[in-house]
């Protein structure tokens, strides 16, 4: 990737450069967690609002099982919560960022040092009703294949959220990705809010899949 400028945010442009390799990222983000939250209320990042309830709005019953994937320091398990979710999961990459989930009291179940590659091994019968992951398919993290992962992790037709950076979408086979899943007849898409708020540096998109049922 280029060495141009994404954010005006020190720490979040830094995380933008990240090269997607698992160990480096990890590293990043337990060096971030202290002050992940302080840094992305300054930028005024609105996806794990816009995320839980857009959620809300396709899965309403409250006591849904539902597993946060690259949860960091919980900002979305805590959205879900003041919305009345009681059964959320999550896990992530960086054990510091998952200990300030766990500290949240937001979850009942937290899990550190999870690569989302590798998810299905740490969660061998999973069905949850619906899987989130925001803020995680952004440049430098994941690679769109992740979502072939978290879908293994949904119930039959259960519910796949994610939000992408508007540039993820625009430097990745994102799309492509999406596609060849609905063309193999295993996703649905429902809904697309293209160019939302994401925060004070750019867009993103919102995507609400059903997994085949
Ligand atoms: C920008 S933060 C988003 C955290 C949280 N979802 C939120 O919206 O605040 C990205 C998170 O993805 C996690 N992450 C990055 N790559 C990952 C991977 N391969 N597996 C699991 N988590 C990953 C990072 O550790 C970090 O906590």
């Amino acid at each position: 990737m280029s060495d141009e400028k994404i954010s005006n945010n020190k720490a979040i442009d830094a995380a933008l450069h990240l090269n997607g390799n698992p160990q480096n990222v990890k590293q990043f983000y337990d060096d971030w967690a202290k002050h992940y939250n302080l840094d992305t209320s300054s930028s005024e990042y609105s996806g794990p609002a816009i995320g839980a309830k857009l959620l809300s709005e396709y899965l309403p019953a409250k006591d849904s099982r539902l597993l946060d994937a690259g949860c960091g320091t919980g900002l979305v398990g805590i959205e879900l919560h003041n919305l009345g979710y009681r059964h959320v999961d999550g896990f992530d990459l960086s054990d510091a960022m998952a200990e300030k989930a766990v500290a949240s009291g937001a979850y009942r179940q937290v899990i550190g040092g999870i690569d989302m590659m590798r998810a299905a091994e740490n969660y061998a019968d999973a069905n949850y009703a619906a899987i989130l992951s925001i803020g995680v398919f952004t440049l430098g993290h994941v690679a769109p294949e992740a979502l072939i992962v978290l879908l293994q992790l949904a119930s039959p037709g259960g519910l796949l959220l994610v939000s992408t950076r508007t540039h993820y979408y625009d430097q990745t086979n994102f799309q492509l990705v999406i596609d060849e899943l609905i063309e193999s007849g295993q996703l649905e898409l429902l809904k697309v809010i293209r160019d939302a708020p994401y925060n004070n540096d750019g867009d993103g998109h919102y995507w609400v899949m059903r997994k085949a049922g």
